[in-house]
């Protein structure tokens, strides 16, 4: 039906009959001729359609944005003066010699150049038109160019890509399971994977040595900018390789796609951090490293001061007091401080307390806080030297328990490097390695696994597992980049004693353990070769590369904060009929309310 783009024409195509398809993106009646920019996936050329031929004209007083129209014209240079540098095709025209309408459109909801107008509720339930922005169809094209070199990366280093089934068996990754009714099997049911982690370690067992997949995942948890219920992970596992060996591998894979598609450079190789480094001088697991601010302890110096808040949580066995210093922060006003004192409160922070360093040759007049009068002066000297505060600087603390110190600073970090213009623009990628293999799961009073439970603990942390397991280090890495876990894997248990040893201290009983993972039990006892792997999360990685805010531009059809899918309005009711076939009844919730459900 064309000859070529709408895009794609340029000046060598001056004086050549040609025919494009695409959609009216904007007509301009300019009394006499009417412009019309027609526009499809390459781009837009602007069509000029003259009174003296009538065909074309009498069809471009009838078209509006949003038509599509396929069109027959020559290509001309534009008059002197009125070339577009802001376009490729801006140096040239086309006359348009015949036109036809192929489909009319309606008013769309909204202009394409006006969407920030529209709610993303209405951009999403169009996400059709929505997807004809520029920016969309960028976006959506650079993901595929990322699958592309990730592909090629793996294919050419021995990966096989390897299908794992969608209906399947709840796999523990910390979140709730999308259920599916199974019909030939009454009140059964399957689950949608979270990951297929059990799937490609069952096929290192069957010896296919290195798998790849780039595979959806369903996980019904709490929705936020970088998470969707459904998303796609680039899933990797390898036999035969260690930790250190996987590692160089795959942070190779991150450095030529993003060479290939951003032209960009990372490190090589990438710093590695302990786990508990980067919470104690990050207050993260996934530590942005353009910020150069850094928490430091000075729990030792509080434990006998009069402020309480402090001297409790120095003495508590999981409290944290930490310090935060902002260079030229006593530029900062009360209003900023409140502003920041709000934010830590989002995580449980009961408070913000600071020092202002004006002039430290002053000695305590020089500083101004109020908490000063609680701390004497060798702790306030030991705090200024400690965090080597310069005047003009200002130190924030937070005291509590370490989790909420932790996320409450770690947070604020980030907030004052943005808002203080003190992020660096680089891409500055690490591994997080030597993951504790357990934490304590207050409410449930047991250990939980901070990975899964087919994580190896470190070899040499192995009698850990009785004695203390919540000093047991794990072979787990994650890949972080900016700030965000890109990333993340493990060097799996190979040996079924093991395995079981770990169920049991997870609170997995004999019994649980072989209801749910028999066959992986079955598997280890059959020859299974050390392995490890990793997942990626590819929304992810390519939301960071396409400088996007949310996963959910750079996903086609997304689904809202609450899990649903606009568009389609999924979910939705289905007949008894179908339910009566699943031996499903829906009990109603204000039925279950009165008592009677
Ligand atoms: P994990 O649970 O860490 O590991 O997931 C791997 C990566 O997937 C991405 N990710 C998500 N992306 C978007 N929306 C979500 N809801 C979401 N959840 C996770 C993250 C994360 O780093 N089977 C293991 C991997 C392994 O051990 O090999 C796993 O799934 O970027
Ligand atoms: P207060 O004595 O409660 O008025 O607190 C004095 C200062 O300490 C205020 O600046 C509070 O914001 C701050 N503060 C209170 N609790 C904490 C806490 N847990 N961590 C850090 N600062 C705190």
């Amino acid at each position: 039906m064309r000859t070529l783009y709408c895009g794609q024409v340029n000046a060598s195509h001056i004086d050549q009959q040609i025919e494009l398809c695409g959609w009216v993106h904007r007509r301009r009646d300019h009394g006499g001729v009417i412009f019309i920019d027609l526009r499809d996936r390459e781009g837009l050329v602007q069509v000029v359609c003259d009174p003296e031929l009538p065909q074309v004209f009498g069809i471009a007083e009838q078209v509006r944005n949003e038509y599509v129209v396929r069109l027959k014209g020559r290509v001309r240079p534009r008059p002197a003066g009125s070339a577009n540098p802001d376009i490729a095709t801006g140096e040239i025209e086309i006359l348009g010699l015949e036109m036809e309408v192929l489909n009319r459109s309606e008013t769309p909801p909204f202009q394409l150049d006006e969407y920030e107008k529209a709610s993303e509720e209405v951009r999403l339930r169009y996400r059709y038109i929505d997807l004809r922005r520029p920016e969309m169809l960028e976006r959506i094209r650079m993901r595929a160019k990322v699958t592309r070199a990730l592909r090629n990366f793996l294919d050419n280093n021995g990966f096989l890509d390897i299908e794992t089934p969608m209906l399947t068996k709840a796999t523990p990754e910390g979140a709730r399971d999308y259920l599916v009714p199974s019909r030939t099997h009454p009140g059964k049911f399957f689950a949608l994977p979270q990951s297929p982690q059990l799937f490609k370690q069952l096929l290192m067992m069957s010896g296919m040595d290195r798998y790849y997949q780039v595979v959806r995942c369903f996980r019904d948890e709490d929705l936020r900018a970088d998470r969707q219920p459904e998303f796609t992970q680039l899933d990797i596992e390898t036999s035969f390789m260690n930790e250190d060996e996987l590692m160089t591998l795959m942070e190779e894979m991150i450095r030529q796609v993003v060479k290939s598609v951003l032209g960009r450079d990372l490190p090589n190789p990438f710093p590695r951090m302990a786990h508990a480094e980067a919470i104690q001088r990050y207050g993260s697991d996934r530590p942005d490293l353009r910020c150069p601010l850094e928490l430091v302890d000075v729990g030792d110096l509080m434990q006998s001061v009069e402020f309480k808040v402090f001297s409790g949580a120095a003495n508590d066995p999981q409290g944290r007091v930490a310090a935060l210093r902002l260079p030229q922060g006593c530029e900062l006003t009360r209003k900023q401080i409140d502003g920041y004192t709000q934010l830590v409160a989002i995580y449980g922070a009961k408070g913000l307390a600071y020092i202002k360093v004006s002039e430290l040759a002053k000695g305590r007049d020089g500083l101004q806080s109020p908490i000063l009068k609680f701390l004497p002066d060798e702790v306030v000297e030991a705090i200024v030297q400690r965090t080597a505060a310069e005047d003009g600087d200002l130190i924030f603390f937070g005291a509590d328990k370490a989790t909420v110190v932790n996320e409450a600073l770690g947070a604020l970090r980030i907030r004052l490097g943005e808002d203080r213009q003190l992020m660096g623009s680089d891409w500055q990628p690490l591994w997080v390695v030597d993951f504790p293999m357990f934490e304590w799961d207050q409410q449930a009073n047991r250990w939980s696994a901070l990975h899964h439970p087919f994580t190896a603990p470190k070899a040499e942390h192995q009698t850990l597992l009785t004695s203390a397991p919540g000093t047991c280090l794990s072979r787990a890495y994650d890949m972080v980049l900016n700030g965000m876990e890109l990333g993340g894997g493990s060097i799996r248990i190979h040996r079924p004693e093991l395995q079981e040893q770990v169920f049991r201290l997870l609170g997995i009983g004999e019994a649980e353990a072989q209801e749910k993972f028999g066959f992986l039990l079955s598997a280890l006892k059959y020859g299974c070769p050390p392995h490890g792997g990793l997942a990626f999360g590819l929304d992810r990685l390519v939301m960071l590369m396409a400088g996007a805010t949310s996963i959910r531009e750079v996903m086609a059809f997304p689904k809202t904060q609450t899990a649903a899918c606009l568009l389609t309005s999924a979910p939705s009711e289905v007949s008894l009929d179908q339910l009566r076939e699943l031996s499903i009844r829906i009990r109603r919730p204000q039925a279950e309310e009165r008592g009677d459900g």
